[in-house]
C-alpha cells in the first residue's frame, strides 16, 4: 500500500481516481510535509521526502506550482503563499489588460518504494483567463485554461482535468514505472 502524504483534498481525489483505475491503491496520509524555500518543485519534493521516516512505509508527496510566463515564471515556488495572500482575485488584477497570458503549471512527484526514490514530472501549458470560472477543482483551477481548450480547471471534471494536467501526466508516469516494476505492464 503506497501513503499518499498531503493536506490537499483536491490532490488526493485527482491521484487517487488515477491510480485506482490502475488497480494501485492509495492511503491518504493527511499531513503535512516540512516544505524548504528551494529554486525548484523538484528540490521541494526530494528534501520533503527524506524528512518522512523510513517507518511510513512506501509513499508518494506532490509539490506543484504556477509559472507566469511575462512574470518569469512567478509565483512558481512561492505559489502557495501568493495564493494565501493575493487568491485568484490578486492574479487577475495584477494581469488586468495584459495580452500575453501564457502560464504553466508544473508537478513534480516523489515516490519512495522499498526506500528507494523516484521523481516524476508533469508540465500543462496554458493561458491565465481573464475572469474565474467554475466550481471544481482547487487552487488556481478558476482561473487556468490548458492549451487548446476553452474552459478552466475549475469547469472540467476530474476525470478531464486529469486528461490535460501536470499532475495526471506525472500521475501517468508514476503509474507506468509501477506497473513495470510489479511485472504488471
Ligand atoms: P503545493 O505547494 O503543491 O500544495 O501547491 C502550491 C499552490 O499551488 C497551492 O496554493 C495550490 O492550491 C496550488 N496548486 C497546486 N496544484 C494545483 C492545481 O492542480 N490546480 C490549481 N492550483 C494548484
Amino acid at each position: 500500500m503506497i501513503k499518499f502524504v498531503t493536506t490537499n483534498d483536491g490532490k488526493f481525489k485527482e491521484v487517487s481516481e488515477m491510480f485506482a483505475a490502475k488497480g494501485i491503491e492509495l492511503e491518504r496520509l493527511n499531513q503535512p510535509y516540512p516544505e524548504i524555500q528551494a529554486d525548484s518543485i523538484g528540490d521541494v519534493v526530494e528534501y520533503g521526502l527524506k524528512t518522512i521516516p523510513a517507518g511510513e512505509g512506501d509513499l508518494l508527496i506532490d509539490d506543484s506550482g504556477l509559472f507566469i510566463e511575462k512574470l518569469g515564471g512567478f509565483p512558481g515556488v512561492y505559489s502557495s503563499f501568493v495564493y494565501k495572500t493575493l487568491g485568484c482575485q490578486g492574479i487577475l488584477k495584477l494581469m488586468m489588460g495584459w495580452t500575453a497570458r501564457e502560464a504553466r503549471f508544473e508537478t513534480c512527484f516523489g515516490l519512495r518504494i522499498g526506500g528507494e526514490t523516484h521523481i516524476f514530472h508533469g508540465k500543462c501549458e496554458g493561458v491565465i483567463s481573464t475572469e474565474m470560472r467554475g466550481k471544481g477543482g482547487f487552487g488556481y483551477d478558476p482561473v487556468f485554461i490548458p492549451k487548446g481548450q476553452r474552459r478552466t480547471f475549475a469547469q472540467m471534471t476530474v476525470k478531464e482535468k486529469n486528461e490535460f494536467s501536470h499532475r495526471g501526466k506525472a500521475a501517468r508516469s508514476a503509474i507506468k514505472s509501477l506497473l513495470k516494476e510489479s511485472g504488471d505492464e
